[in-house]
């Protein structure tokens, strides 16, 4: 520790003391209902630092906080009661017992627990079929693929009812469909249940899909941590823009990073119509009515008879494509059929923005120095 505090190197440290430098001066905040990542290469002590949260690991220095509470100092019998009841891990290789059935499995950690036969067998029966595992109770895991055996980890993990679920590297196993599925499934699961997770992984792709911040880790400490869009945006340095650069842009930022604002113009009647701002080439806006809804689409055409003293009731398009602010831009494209200017709405369906095709093509192309200044990418 005084070596690492003089500031003397993980290598020079191992030959001077033969100790490892698993983590070094680490220090992150895991909001609760997060998906959070912890990214990294091979050695860079994601599984060092997952397993300290449980203090499977024990750290040599420093605090870890449970709801403000430091774990480190607790008795075996109190770090035993949070484990079986506070923290479930699920690992890479499953971890599953062979000899005993699927339901058995599922229900381990209730077992442990003193929790009663019937009440557990039923729970983990319940959270069997969630993960689409329902019929598969009675069978072992050797009859099982990678993908189903995963699954029953997953479904052992969260029958425990434990807040912070801890998954070290646990779909790294599987071939690349199942995985995506996995990850869908959590994603899914998470919108439910709710819980903290904190995931391990070295892939990228899978941070920025599941992780609603990711810490990213090289030789045992933290050297970029933030939202995938801001860590997108801004790598901050050489080694996390390797990993950046093979990003899909379209499936990290969302609507409100391209959309671009508009202006109130005027009103007709009861209506108010906004304009685009900026790029005024070509004149396009909305309708909205009184609360801030999009009513319609309003074209080059239309402005001209609007200018002329038309009402804007008979001149507005009501087809138009609508997407929250939250939308992938992917999944905007998708649904924009018409290739027409999309309106952005906030969570109560108020419009924030105009969203066009060609700009989110020019965003996705832009070089990520650009983006981060161009759009105001908070790097948080
Ligand atoms: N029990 C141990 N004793 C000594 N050194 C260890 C031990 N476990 C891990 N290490 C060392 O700690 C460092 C971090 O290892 P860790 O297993 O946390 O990496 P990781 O990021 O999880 O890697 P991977 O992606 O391969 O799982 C490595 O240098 C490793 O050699
Ligand atoms: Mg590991």
């Amino acid at each position: 520790m005084s070596l690492l505090k003089a500031g003397v190197g993980k290598e020079q440290v191992l030959t001077e003391t033969r100790a490892v430098v698993g983590l070094n001066d680490v220090s992150l905040t895991v909001p609760g209902g997060a998906m959070y990542m912890i990214m990294g290469l091979s050695g860079s002590g994601k599984s060092t630092l997952a397993r300290c949260i449980n203090r499977l690991n024990e750290p040599t220095a420093g605090k870890i906080l449970l709801d403000g509470r430091d774990i480190v100092p607790l008795k075996p019998a109190e770090l035993l009661e949070i484990r079986r009841r506070r923290i479930s891990m699920v690992f890479q290789h499953f971890a599953l017992l062979p000899n005993k059935t699927v339901v058995e499995n599922a229900e381990f950690g209730l077992k442990m627990r003193g929790v009663p036969l019937q009440q557990r067998r039923k729970r983990a029966e319940e959270i069997l079929s969630i993960v689409g595992l329902g019929k598969w109770c009675k069978h072992y895991p050797h009859e099982l693929s990678g993908g189903m055996r995963q699954r029953v980890g997953l479904a052992r993990a969260l029958a425990t009812d434990a807040d912070l679920l801890i998954m070290d590297e646990a779909f790294s196993a599987l071939d690349p469909l199942i995985r995506s599925e996995m990850q869908d499934e959590l994603l899914r699961l998470q919108r439910t249940l709710n819980k903290t997770i904190v995931f391990i992984t070295h892939d990228f792709q899978e941070a920025v899909k599941l992780g609603t911040r990711i810490a990213i880790m090289k030789d045992g400490a933290v050297v970029r941590e933030g939202t995938p869009q801001a860590i997108v945006a801004d790598p901050g340095n050489d080694y996390v823009s390797a990993f950046t650069r093979e990003v899909d842009r379209s499936r990290v930022f969302e609507a409100s990073a391209v959309m671009q604002p508009c202006e109130a113009i005027g009103k007709s009647g009861e209506i108010q119509i906004v304009r685009q701002a900026t790029g005024k080439i070509k004149r396009i806006g909305f309708a909205l009515d009184s609360s801030g809804r999009v009513v319609g689409l309003l074209d080059e055409v239309a402005f001209s008879k609007l200018d002329a003293g038309s009402a804007c009731e008979g001149l507005m398009s009501r087809e138009f494509v609508k997407v929250r602010e939250n939308t992938k831009l992917i999944d905007a494209v998708r649904m924009n059929g018409p290739q027409q200017p999309m309106a952005v709405v906030d969570a109560d369906d108020r419009f924030v923005g105009l969203l066009q095709a060609e700009h989110i093509l020019a965003f996705i192309a832009s070089s990520p120095s650009t983006v981060a200044s161009a759009h105001g990418v908070p790097n948080v």
